[in-house]
């Protein structure tokens, strides 16, 4: 198969990039503005998650523009779509945080649902009146997660054949967006791609996350909430492995595939804390002690997954991906990137992010 060199191909083109103001989707489009010659256009309905100021480069840069949109509003997607006629779109437009799923599925069942299926119809009609050369080319990449495959016991790994059994209110969400996406690939031919990854952290993550929160809690000696027994597994990718994965797919991957992404680095979440512990401790010593004392196994989130893990040679062997962050390293440049950028972080504290426990079902059961 002849590879297609991402920059080359992306010369001259123009990206829509929805959720391009969230944590996997800015260094989405940091990879493509600093490394290809796409234009990009941030489709961000700017939710808590969302930080313009995660994409430094964007100010001025002449292949940028953002576009304050909601993927459910129909209208403002098919303006867009007649404005910039985009060659690919990229869903990265979500919510994606398993415990605020927990205390509120409706903006799950809106965003994840609905908006992909509105930007699944805005896009086949815009699609549908190209002609047959930008026809050809056009592609759909729907960014999604392992999550969808459920849990796993101690052994074996999510391949893409594994059978969808989503556990969680976010996870079931994505299962029925991916679901949707391959039926408009199978019934109406749109050209879609999808991907499945697993747990992402780096730079630029808001802090309700595993890691920056224990990153965040360290730095201050609080204390760093375990869920459980802390044994429940993850596989970890280095945010910007994630954004060169979804590059090389958009521009190499076949239509119709899925591809699953993952960093061979699983660790239990109480080993992840200890790590971002000790890593604190060298990088800014404790006022009393190692933050290990700081420790603490809170109740268990309901429904939690206990193991997801990656097979990646799919992605790997056929386009030629590979993680190029080990855990370790991966781990060590996000803690020095949230000790050097404390003005990005403090900035979400100071506007009301509280970094409280969330997704605890409450004596009555009631969800919003
Ligand atoms: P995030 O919560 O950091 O960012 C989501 C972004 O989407 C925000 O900027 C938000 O404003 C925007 N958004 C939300 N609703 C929108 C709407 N209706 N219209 C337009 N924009 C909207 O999420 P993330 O961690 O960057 O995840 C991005 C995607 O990657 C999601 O689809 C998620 O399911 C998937 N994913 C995430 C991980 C992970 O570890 N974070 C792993 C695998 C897959
Ligand atoms: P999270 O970052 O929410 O990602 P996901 O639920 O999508 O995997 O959580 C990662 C793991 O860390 C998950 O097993 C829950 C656990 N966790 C804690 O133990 N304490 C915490 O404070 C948080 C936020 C998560």
């Amino acid at each position: 198969m002849l590879l297609l060199r991402i920059d080359m191909l992306f010369d001259g083109t123009t990206i829509f990039v929805t959720g391009g103001a969230g944590f996997i989707g800015s260094a989405v489009v940091r990879h493509l503005l600093d490394h290809t010659g796409a234009h990009v256009v941030n489709i961000d309905k700017l939710t808590y998650a969302a930080n313009l100021s995660s994409i430094p480069q964007a100010a001025g840069h002449p292949r940028y523009a953002f576009a304050k949109v909601d993927i459910g509003n129909a209208a403002e997607l098919r303006a867009l779509f007649e404005r910039h006629r985009p060659h690919a779109v990229m869903n990265l437009a979500a919510e994606s945080h398993v415990d605020r799923s927990i205390d509120g599925p409706a903006a799950f069942i809106e965003t994840n649902i609905v908006g992909t299926f509105t930007l699944l119809q805005e896009a086949l009609r815009y699609w549908r009146g190209l002609d047959g050369g930008r026809r050809a080319t056009f592609r759909l990449l729907h960014v999604s997660t392992d999550e969808v495959f459920g849990t796993l016991g101690a052994d074996g790994l999510f391949t893409e054949k594994s059978p969808y059994a989503p556990n969680s209110p976010y996870a079931a969400s994505k299962a029925a967006s991916d679901h949707l996406v391959r039926a408009w690939l199978k019934t109406y031919e749109l050209p879609t791609i999808i991907t499945n990854c697993c747990n992402n952290y780096g730079p630029y993550q808001f802090p309700e996350k595993l890691i920056p929160h224990m990153i965040i809690k360290g730095l201050a000696e609080e204390p760093l909430p375990v869920y459980g027994d802390g044994q429940n597994i993850r596989d970890w990718l280095y945010v910007e492995d994630h954004a060169r994965a979804l590059a090389l797919v958009l521009a190499n991957g076949r239509v119709g595939e899925t591809y699953n992404v993952g960093g061979r680095s699983e660790r239990t979440n109480v080993d992840v804390v200890r790590t971002i512990c000790d890593l604190l401790d060298r990088m800014a010593p404790a006022r009393a002690g190692s933050r290990h004392r700081l420790i603490g196994f809170v109740p268990d989130r309901p429904g939690h997954d206990r193991r997801y893990a990656i097979d990646a040679a799919k992605i790997e062997t056929e386009l030629g991906w590979r993680a190029q962050e080990t855990f370790e390293t991966g781990l060590e440049k996000t803690v020095r990137w949230f000790l050097d950028n404390r003005a990005w972080w403090q900035a979400i504290l100071d506007r009301g992010y509280e970094a409280r426990r969330i997704g605890v079902i409450p004596a009555s059961g009631q969800a919003k």
